[in-house]
This record gives C-alpha cells, structure tokens and sequence, in this order.
C-alpha cells in the first residue's frame, strides 16, 4: 500500500512546447512512484505564449486526462481554448493571462505553495518570475533567458536559493549546477569550468573531423531536428553563452553577456539582420565551408581537432572555437555518436569542474546534455526536489 500524501506540490507551467508537453507526460507517468514516495504534483495551469489554461484554485487541479488530452492539442497545432468544452478549467488570454499568474501566485504563495515552471525560450517571462518569488513561491527553470538578462534579475531570482532551482538551464539533465553548488557550498573555491556544451554544435564539430562539409553538416544537423529553426541561433554562439553566464555567475561573477567573450561561426554580414533563414541556407552557408575547411585542416595537420569550448576562469568567461588534442577527453567527445545507429540523435557534453579539491583531478560530468525527454527529466526532478518545502494541507 502505498504511503500517506505527505508533500502536495502545486504547480503552474509556463510553455508546453517540446519540454512542457515531455514534462506533462513525465508527471503523469510518474503518479505510481512519486505516490509511493508520499509526494503528489498538482497541475494547477498551463500557460503558452497567448493564453493560460488555469483549474479551479480549490480543486485538485487538471486532471491527468485533460493534461494527456492538452499534450496531443498542442502538439496537433491547436490553442488551449479548445480544450474548454471539457470542464473544470477555464482560460485566460494575455494580458489577463499574465495578470492570473500572478494572482494565483499571490494566492497559493500564502497558502499551500507554488512552484512556478518555466519551460518557455522567451524573456517574456521574468516578470512573472519576480513577481512568485516576491509572494514566496518557488520556481523551476529550463529557460535560461530569465538568469542571463540583468544582474539584478538574477540576482532577485536566487535570492533564496532554497527555493530555485534551474538544473536544466545547462546540460538539460546532466547535475551540474547541483555539482557547481554543492561544491561551493562545501568552501571549496572552484578555479576553472571547462565544458562542451552544444549538442548541436558538438555533432558539427566532430562530423568535420570526417572530411564533411560544414554546409552539408549544418543542413544535415537542422534536419535531424538538432538545430534550431534558424541554425544560426545556435552558430552564433549564444545558447553557450547565456549556459556559460549562468555558471559563472553561480561563481559570483558580477558579469553580464556583453562581458562575455562569443565567437560566432558567421559574419555579420550573415547575420538574420542581413539575410533570411532561407538565404542563409541556399546561398550563405556554403561562404563559410573554406575558411571552416582550412581551420579543421590546420589543426588536424598538428593532430589536433576544434571544439566548440566553454571556459570560465578567474574573472573572464569566454565560448568559442579551440583547437584540442584528438586524444584530449573532449577531443573524444562525438556530438551524437548515436545518430546513426539509433535515429535517436543523443547531443553529449562535458563539464570539467576544478577547484581545491578537485585540482589535479577534475570532477566530470559527461552524458546527454539535450533532448526534450532528458530535459524534462531534469525539470521533474527539481520540482521533486522541492516537496521538503510543501506540506498536505487537507
Ligand atoms: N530541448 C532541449 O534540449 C533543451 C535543453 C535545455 C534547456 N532547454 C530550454 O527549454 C525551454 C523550452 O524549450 P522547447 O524546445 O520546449 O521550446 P518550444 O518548443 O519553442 O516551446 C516554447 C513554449 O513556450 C511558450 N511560450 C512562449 N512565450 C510564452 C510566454 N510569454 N508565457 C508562457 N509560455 C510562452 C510557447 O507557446 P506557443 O505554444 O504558443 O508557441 C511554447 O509552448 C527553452 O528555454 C530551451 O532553451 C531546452
């Protein structure tokens, strides 16, 4: 028989894209064992970009039918208002959708609790954040734009660290800000983070090591689904860049994104302020493949192979190309080596943490670090993570 309710969490969802939707099915698949660790998930709404689907406040929230049933609407292209006509929810569109948000947060912040989730890929959502921290709720991220915009947003985001937690924001489900933390928390001074961290950008990489071209091994990435729409999202460096401002701001680095050193694979002349994604693919990506080809060549040439490397360090972070020993560990390291195998393309990264304790010998992180499962997996168990600070209360 399994255990009484001990801990209910209540819980708003914010984007039910590929993660959200993963993370719906997560909680729903994982009543039996989360019920036999005396914790129940209580999906109270679910937000997208226009609207918020949202279920009376003193009920059990939406039911696990409703949420199947919200995953294959969403999916199949429809709005949340369609899911309406079943009952026991109703809908807010924005900006009344953000307004209830908060609202509710306001509410269960004072009473049973809320773990605000954040699975949307857009800025839009710091308000909200700040505003459920401010009524003493929770918050879950596994978007990285609300921790990589102002200090002070950041800031006011972990400003009870207790209550936050953004496992996902790097490497998807791999623990590396739970490592990064705990270390930290332990007085021991981390030194250095190196890390691979781009999936896409990883597969890139080791598939030039096989003579392709970096226009075939782009276009190739994008139909596997591993890029972005616009691949230059993830060419440009930044999606890196906003994992590395992240870590190193966990290190009490006062820096913000314009302090970060990016190097970008294409020019500005490249850039989505000078062509379409369109242009970019029929006619701009090939410009790159000679100085890309003559770069791979030089490095090979001294057995060496480029990386897409993440390095933050004393007081500088930066994210770039590097050219490393082919027999280095992330030299190694095959973006997808499962790809063709499987048709289940795995991203692997790798985090290298140095500090006192771990200074000749770094602690290392290593696995799939993307994919909507994975991510979602990581976003669950943060959520679980919190139940210490909730309590039934019927
Ligand atoms: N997939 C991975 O491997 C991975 C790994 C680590 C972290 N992440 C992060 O996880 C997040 C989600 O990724 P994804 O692939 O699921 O993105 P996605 O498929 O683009 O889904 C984004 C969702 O957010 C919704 N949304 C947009 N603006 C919103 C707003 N203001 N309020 C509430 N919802 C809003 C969108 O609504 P509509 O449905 O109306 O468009 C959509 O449902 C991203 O931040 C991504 O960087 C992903």
């Amino acid at each position: 028989m399994a255990p009484p309710v001990r801990s209910v969490l209540p819980v708003v969802l914010l984007g039910c894209g590929g993660v959200g939707r993963h993370l719906l099915r997560h909680i729903v698949s994982c009543r039996p064992l989360h019920a036999n660790q005396g914790v129940a998930i209580r999906v109270v709404g679910v937000a997208d970009s226009s609207s918020l689907l949202v279920a009376d406040l003193h009920s059990n929230g939406l039911d696990d039918a409703l949420l199947t049933d919200l995953c294959a609407a969403k999916s199949a292209g429809s709005p949340l208002s369609s899911l309406l006509s079943r009952g026991q929810c109703q809908i807010f569109n924005n900006p009344e959708a953000r307004t209830k948000v908060i609202d509710t947060a306001s509410v269960l912040g004072k009473t049973t609790g809320l773990v605000l989730v954040d699975c949307s890929a857009t800025y839009d959502t710091v308000g909200m954040l700040k505003d459920a921290v401010d009524c003493g709720c929770c918050v879950v991220l596994a978007n990285k734009k609300p921790l990589t915009c102002t200090y002070e947003d950041f800031e006011k985001l972990v400003s009870n660290f207790r209550r936050i937690r953004f496992e996902s924001t790097v490497g998807a489900g791999l623990p590396v800000i739970a490592s990064v933390s705990r270390i930290l928390s332990s007085g021991d001074p981390i030194s250095r983070i190196v890390g691979s961290l781009s999936g896409t950008l990883g597969y890139v990489m080791s598939e030039l090591e096989d003579g392709k071209r970096f226009s075939e091994v782009v276009k190739a990435a994008k139909s596997l689904g591993y890029t972005e729409p616009d691949p230059r999202d993830d060419l440009s460096g930044m999606d890196v860049a906003r994992k590395a401002l992240i870590l190193a701001r966990l290190l009490g680095q006062q820096i913000s994104m314009e302090d970060i050193n990016v190097e970008s694979l294409y020019p500005r002349e490249l850039g989505p302020d000078a062509m379409s994604t369109k242009d970019f693919l029929e006619s701009g990506l090939v410009q790159l493949d000679k100085s890309i080809e003559e770069r791979v060549k030089a490095a090979s040439l001294k057995g060496n192979v480029l990386r897409y490397v993440c390095k933050i360090e004393g007081k500088g972070c930066q994210v770039g190309l590097q050219e490393l020993p082919k027999n280095s560990a992330l030299g190694r390291l095959r973006g997808s080596d499962n790809v063709v195998k499987t048709k289940q393309p795995t991203s692997v990264s790798r985090v290298e943490i140095y500090s006192r304790c771990y200074e000749s010998a770094p602690l290392v992180i290593q696995g799939a670090g993307a994919g909507n499962d994975t991510t979602a997996a990581g976003v669950l168990a943060d959520i679980v993570d919190l139940q210490d600070l909730f309590h039934k209360t019927d």
